[in-house]
């Protein structure tokens, strides 16, 4: 697949590059292309991954990924331009100014909010609920970390599916994208364990189950 990433940090930049080594052609949509840290970001990732500016990335992807803080959700989703039909995978937790809580929840999520600000493209909540550490080693003694994701739309969320089977993670369909009210809430719990209990970035959700339904 051709993949626009948006947002070059700790999760943009570990999804692309692992992306772009697993055979897909990513692109890094970036506020700066020339900016430090590009250039080894481009070296880790191989041929496969470009970089350039928010307004050309997207061009001919069918996928996009949103990694950028909420604060500036809105602002790229302008500058990047028409998303129709595409893939839009939302990444982002809507943390408050000090990271304590969020700044929404119960009757509105980041990821709806988000499916206003782009109506035309197909939203999937996913990569949420796992740290960028479990983003680049999903294996844990052989177990595969839990991605859980959520959706309006069947085609996305099988096209977010294979994508996160591709990174060896285990995803898990979370139901529809009003589903993110819950999503958001739970990577809260993961980061209050992560940050403030001291379990650090190297620990992730796994669902277990009887028998094999799924
Ligand atoms: N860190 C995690 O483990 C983790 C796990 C799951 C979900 N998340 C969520 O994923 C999103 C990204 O997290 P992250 O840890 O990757 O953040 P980060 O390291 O700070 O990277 C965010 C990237 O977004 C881009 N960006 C665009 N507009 C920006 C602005 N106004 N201010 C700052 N950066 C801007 C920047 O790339 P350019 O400079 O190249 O434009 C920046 O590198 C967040 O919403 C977070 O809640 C994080």
């Amino acid at each position: 697949l051709k993949i626009a990433i948006l947002g070059t940090g700790n999760v943009g930049g570990t999804l692309g590059r692992r992306l772009a080594q697993k055979g897909h052609l990513v692109v890094f949509g970036s506020r700066d292309p020339t900016h430090e840290g590009i250039r080894g970001l481009l070296d880790q990732s191989g041929p496969n991954a470009t970089v350039k500016p928010l307004n050309e990335a997207i061009d001919g992807c069918e996928v996009v990924i949103l990694a950028t803080p909420w604060p500036a959700a809105e602002g790229v989703l302008k500058a990047v331009g028409n998303l129709d039909g595409k893939v839009l995978i939302d990444c982002i937790n809507p943390l408050n100014a000090t990271f304590s809580g969020l700044d929404l929840g119960f009757s509105e999520s980041a990821g709806e909010r988000i499916a206003r600000w782009a109506p035309t493209a197909r939203v999937v909540k996913c990569f949420n609920s796992i740290s960028a550490a479990t983003m680049a080693d999903p294996g844990y003694e052989g177990t595969a970390a839990t991605v859980f994701y959520c959706g309006d739309d069947t085609e996305a969320k099988r096209v977010t599916h294979r994508l996160a089977e591709d990174l060896g993670l285990d995803p898990v369909d979370s139901g529809p994208l009003l589903n993110a009210r819950y999503l958001e809430p739970f990577a809260m719990l993961y980061i209050h364990l992560a940050v403030r209990e001291g379990w650090g970035s190297n620990c992730a959700f796994r669902i277990m189950k009887r028998n094999s339904q799924r």
